[in-house]
């Protein structure tokens, strides 16, 4: 049995500073060497790294545990995104090794992001860590334990520009069985300012169109219904056969997914508005089993900021590819990611930003206090000159605009008929079903006793909050 604590699925890239863990039996065979446990933060993507690095380690004979007190290696996977993710981390830390004093032979292993960034730093700074692991080294996980068995601490940051992990099958942590993740590629080539994420992730490269056709072939006889395609920025896919010189763009590579099963849907994050182009649009409005929902993150309403920010767009453009998504999927819901207070940042580029929320009506977006990072060309370049509370209060701002767009969002829901994919009981009563139309709002409704998760059912929408639809389930003739 597959069992987890994982997070909320179909979020953007950013969204779980919590950590999650999850146990699953070993079925290997392999004779047991210990038990691993292991806690992810950050993206979805680093999430779904957390599944390789599970395949890896069942692979080689260790057990999972989700209790912390048996693990023999407890593992983090962590995020550098802003400064709180690596503090959060931190404190995590310190929990587990205050265990290690007192459990002898136990590894505490640090992975992902921050173990890029840190390097051999981390060694020094975090003294009872045993094995520093960045993003393109998972597959030396098996080495680097037995030497650090020895007594020996274990560091590969090594960032490739070839691995895709594309032939490891990650071991599922969704708790669902109905909707699950995919990673299509790894890295990121833009060098928007603030971002540390090119420098912990490496070049941009773009898994092999064919392992991703397999893996969600596979995802759909086991039942799911749901594969979110991951990737930084996932309308620069690209991959060209070796030999042959077959090539696959992101339309094409979504059209191929989608043509799986009508009862597969297709979700995918993050797009980039500098490089999301009319055939994707045109590939999503084909498919009905492509979802209608695209995550574009503006970060800011200003050109003046944008520019600073080395996003290579400029407002009046990010306008014209919400137009071209009205125009050509008239009902796509768009959301966002916004940076409030960058640096240099005035009154009126804030503004900027609030008319930008308001002109592109996201149904929701996640929205951040800029947070200076290391490294980044930001930091080297621009003074991190806007005071804390002013940021606060700037977000403050755009948070609330935003709480109103939602609701109004969802207010114009009341009424509609929508396709639900049941993901599984409400969090709050287990006589409700919980799922997500094709705009990826989350739905709640009365059981119905007829149908479970992975099922789709019609339900009307009969009320709505900031967050939430409720609803109940229809028969067609009803709509
Ligand atoms: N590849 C995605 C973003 C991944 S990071 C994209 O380009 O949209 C997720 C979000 O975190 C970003 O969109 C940005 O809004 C936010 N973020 C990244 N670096 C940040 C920083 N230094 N301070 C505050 N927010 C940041
Ligand atoms: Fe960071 Fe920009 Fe790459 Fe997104 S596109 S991961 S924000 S550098
Ligand atoms: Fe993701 Fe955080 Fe790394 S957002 S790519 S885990 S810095």
């Amino acid at each position: 049995m597959l069992e987890s604590v994982a997070p909320e699925s179909r979020v953007p890239l950013d969204e779980h500073l919590q950590g999650s863990v999850f146990y699953q039996e070993n079925k290997t065979g392999q004779p047991v060497k210990g038990h691993f446990y292991i806690e992810s933060y950050g993206c979805q993507m680093n999430f779904n790294d957390s599944e390789i690095v599970a395949s890896v380690l069942a692979e080689t004979g260790y057990q999972p545990t989700r209790d912390v007190d048996i693990a023999d290696l407890i593992l983090i996977n962590t995020c550098s995104i802003r400064e709180k993710a690596e503090d959060t981390v931190r404190k995590r830390l310190q929990t587990f090794q205050r265990q290690k004093a007192t459990q002898p032979g136990l590894l505490v292993g640090v992975l992902g992001c921050m173990a890029e960034r840190l390097k051999s730093k981390f060694l020094e700074e975090e003294k009872l860590v045993d094995l520093v692991v960045g993003p393109d080294a998972y597959r030396d996980l098996p080495r680097l334990i037995e030497r650090a068995d020895d007594g020996e601490k274990g560091l590969n940051v090594f960032l490739s520009r070839e691995e895709t992990y594309a032939d490891i099958n990650p071991l599922r942590l969704d708790q669902n069985g109905v909707t699950s993740f995919i990673s299509i590629m790894r890295g990121c080539d833009n060098m928007c300012s603030f971002c540390v994420v090119p420098f912990t992730r490496g070049r941009e490269r773009s898994r092999d169109p064919y392992s991703i056709l397999a893996e969600a072939t596979d995802l759909f006889q086991k039942g799911y219904r749901e594969a979110t395609l991951l990737g930084q920025n996932v309308d620069s896919y690209s991959w060209s056969h070796p030999d042959t010189g077959e090539q696959v763009n992101f339309a094409q590579l979504l059209a191929m997914v989608a043509e799986i099963h009508p009862d597969l849907r297709v979700r995918f994050s993050t797009s980039h508005p500098k490089d999301i182009t009319n055939e994707v649009l045109e590939t999503i409005a084909r498919y009905e089993n492509i979802c209608k929902y695209i995550h574009l993150p503006v970060q800011s309403g200003s050109s003046r900021i944008l520019d600073l920010m080395n996003r290579t767009y400029d407002a009046p453009w990010y306008r014209e590819r919400i137009e071209a998504i009205r125009r050509i999927i008239p009902d796509c819901a768009v959301s966002s990611d916004i940076i409030a207070g960058f640096c240099t940042e005035t009154e009126e580029d804030h503004q900027d930003t609030l008319e930008m929320m308001a002109f592109a009506r996201y149904s929701m977006s996640y929205m951040f206090a800029y947070s200076e990072r290391p490294g980044t060309l930001a930091a080297r370049k621009y003074p991190d000159d806007i005071p804390e509370e002013v940021k606060k209060r700037r977000l403050g701002e755009i948070i609330q605009l935003q709480n109103q767009i939602s609701l109004a969002h969802n207010q114009a829901d009341i009424g509609k008929t929508f396709s639900v994919l049941i993901e599984g009981d409400s969090k709050r009563n287990d006589q409700e079903h919980k799922g997500r139309n094709t705009q990826n709002k989350m739905i709640v409704f009365p059981k119905t006793g007829s149908h479970g998760p992975g099922d789709y059912v019609r339900v009307k929408v009969t009320d709505a909050t900031s967050a939430t639809l409720r609803g109940e389930v229809v028969h067609d003739v009803e709509q």
